[in-house]
């Protein structure tokens, strides 16, 4: 079945964090407890366990920690902005509305539409929860978003940028800042070892092309420089506001111990001022 569900392989990508939120949300519950991904993987028709072997404990654990950064920060945004608008920007299968959702947010899940149609098959639209089927690229999604600036607008990106070209990214996020000001955006980064050390583990894993393109170091030397319109609100290394439970396994916690020494992934929230 897995070589037919999917017809890119950065599509195929969307399985791992709904795993990983999936299976450390029924072991791990006090870190991030995701009973949506609970509920709908047992619907995935697909075997899970070459995503277990690639992805390690300790880069689930990550995963885990990303949604949990990216809870704490959006339900921030909620309590100023009860009514707000929220696009999810590259969704795949992510379950992070139904873990935050006030009742009065507007939220849209933007992916390309393989990758939407397979999101249907699993989740459903609603009257606050819309999908869009388009490349984020695609520029046109701009007009299909029903905002008002006053009530707040906020992009989150979780898993994305690191798969494109700086070029691409820093296009779409200047678009971004002009199009709407006073709004919010938080994704996550990974430096540039962890870009290398990324392709060449999916070399080994069969790949021929690069998987991974976009490299962050510093977030201040890159964001505030492609338009003056971007000011970086907040940056942080993944596990630098997170638990560590002593209790996980000693491999993993110094894996991420490791990677957090060297800074390979990191939160960013930007906001794009008027
Ligand atoms: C690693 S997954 C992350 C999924 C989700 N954000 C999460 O955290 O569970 C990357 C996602 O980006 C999507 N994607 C790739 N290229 C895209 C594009 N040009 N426009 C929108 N989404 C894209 C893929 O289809 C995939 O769902």
């Amino acid at each position: 079945m897995n070589d037919t569900i999917f017809d890119e392989k950065v599509e195929e990508t969307m399985l791992g964090p709904l795993w990983a939120r999936s299976k450390y949300s029924q072991l791990y519950p006090e870190l991030l407890n995701d009973l949506k991904a609970i509920d709908i993987i047992k619907n995935v028709d697909y075997d899970f366990s070459n995503i277990e072997d690639y992805l390690d404990e300790w880069r689930g654990l990550g995963l885990m920690a990303r949604a949990k950064n990216f809870d704490i920060a959006i339900k921030k945004f909620i309590e100023n902005h009860p009514s707000a608008t929220f696009v999810n920007i590259g969704a795949g299968l992510d379950t992070t509305f139904y873990r935050i959702d006030n009742g009065t947010i507007k939220w849209y899940d933007l992916d390309l539409p393989s990758a939407i149609s397979f999101r249907k098959t699993l989740l459903s639209e609603s009257e606050r929860n819309k999908f869009i089927s388009k490349s984020a690229l695609d520029y046109s999604w701009f007009d299909e978003i029903e905002y008002d600036l006053n009530n707040g607008i906020f992009f989150i990106a979780g898993g994305f940028v690191y798969y494109f070209k700086e070029d691409e990214i820093s296009s779409l996020i200047i678009k971004m800042a002009k199009r709407f000001p006073r709004a919010e955006m938080i994704f996550d980064a990974i430096s540039k070892l962890a870009i290398k050390v990324g392709n060449l583990r999916a070399k080994k894993a069969g790949e021929k092309e690069l998987r991974f393109h976009f490299g962050v170091g510093n977030p201040m030397k890159i964001f505030p420089k492609w338009s003056p319109k971007i000011q970086i609100l907040d940056w942080y290394t993944i596990w630098a506001r997170t638990k560590i439970d002593p209790n996980w396994d000693k491999n993993s916690i110094a894996m991420i111990k490791k990677s957090e020494r060297i800074k390979a992934g990191k939160i960013v929230h930007l906001k794009f001022l008027k």
